[in-house]
């Protein structure tokens, strides 16, 4: 039962701040076990940015006149009536900007999460189960900055990638990744299940993208499973350990960065509107007004829903902010559950 709040009335010690109960979660050993099996997975299937792409393949080629650049319409944008209405010239103009885009926030993101993997390695005690895999995790992400710069260096177009005060923000953000381990591998996820989530849906789409976009996205969406295997795995055994009151407010800072992130690689930045003279109410509708657009931004955040729900971080207040984001629904029902998709 959702729990009533009169929030003039009620004290944060009256709420119902915990789940229902929290799920006993994985023992020790298991927890062990599981990051040894993740990072056993990492020696026996890795990939690196130049031995395992082949650049030069002719059919690797950027032209800036390849339909192929056209954004697929699983993207809100290209789907959208405004996109699809555009001449063809355009429409590939705004695919290259935008997929070149999109892979520079990835690298941002990657360079962040590095730095902050090392602050968070370099305390660890010395039988820590979590050094070896996060050594393995940070090594997969230096080939991904290089695959996605290289990616950008070849589509050729200078692209800003995150809003700019993330950008500024971002050499505060690995300071998170000693002093709150939870919020900082919750920001993780927020950066990652997005861009896996679209790569995902690009690549179960079938519609055809350009090669080098298809390579570069199998290699990401094979390694991301264990990058997102190992922060689903530790938040659901940390965040039962936080004091209460911590886990609260863990609960509401989760959904926002989800969505601060989130937005980040979704959501075309100012330079992008202005550069292709994008009218603000097309904008405005498609994130997040529309109705489609609603459930994209919704079947986004399934899988960290079920996470919430099982680490303790979803109670009455957190539903509310998931609700005020937009961002509600309900939980996966297993990780990288489809969204179910009606034949038009
Ligand atoms: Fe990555
Ligand atoms: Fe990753």
């Amino acid at each position: 039962m959702v729990a009533q709040i009169a929030p003039e009335q009620t004290t944060i010690d009256e709420i119902d701040l915990d789940a229902p109960e929290i799920p006993e979660g994985l023992s020790d050993e298991e927890y062990r076990e599981v990051l040894h099996r993740l990072s056993v997975a990492s020696v026996e299937r890795k990939f690196d940015a130049f031995a395992d792409i082949d650049w030069d393949h002719p059919d690797f080629e950027v032209r800036h006149d390849d339909p192929r650049w056209i954004l697929p319409t699983v993207d809100p944008l290209g789907g959208s009536q405004w996109y699809r209405s555009q001449p063809v010239e355009k429409q590939i103009a705004i695919g290259l900007w935008r997929q070149a885009n999109v892979f520079r926030v990835g690298w941002q993101f990657e360079n962040i999460l590095i730095r902050g993997i090392m602050q968070h390695v370099f305390s660890l005690p010395i039988h820590s189960p979590e050094y070896r895999y996060l050594m393995h995790e940070a090594t997969e992400e230096c080939h991904h900055t290089q695959m996605f710069q290289e990616a950008v260096h070849r589509i050729g177009i200078d692209v800003p990638g995150m809003p700019r005060w993330i950008r500024a923000l971002s050499p505060t953000f690995s300071l998170f990744a000693n002093r709150f381990p939870v919020v900082f591998f919750s920001g993780v996820l927020a950066g990652e299940e997005p861009i896996d989530h679209v790569q995902k849906a690009i690549l179960r789409s079938r519609e055809e993208i350009h090669p080098m976009m298809g390579r570069i996205m199998e290699i990401h969406v094979a390694e991301e499973a264990r990058h997102i295997s190992f922060a689903h795995e530790y938040i659901k055994r940390m965040s039962p350990r936080l004091k209460r009151r911590q886990r609260f407010v863990v609960s509401l800072i989760y959904p926002v960065l989800m969505r601060i992130l989130g937005d980040a690689i979704l959501v075309p930045p100012k330079e992008f509107r202005r550069a292709f003279d994008i009218p603000d109410e097309v904008i405005h509708e498609l994130y997040w007004e529309a109705p489609e657009s609603r459930k994209m931004l919704s079947d986004v955040f399934a899988d960290v829903r079920a996470l919430a729900e099982q680490a303790g971080l979803m109670n009455a207040v957190s539903r509310r902010v998931w609700r005020a984001l937009k961002m509600d629904g309900r939980p996966a029902r297993y990780r990288s559950e489809p969204p179910v998709r009606f034949a038009a």
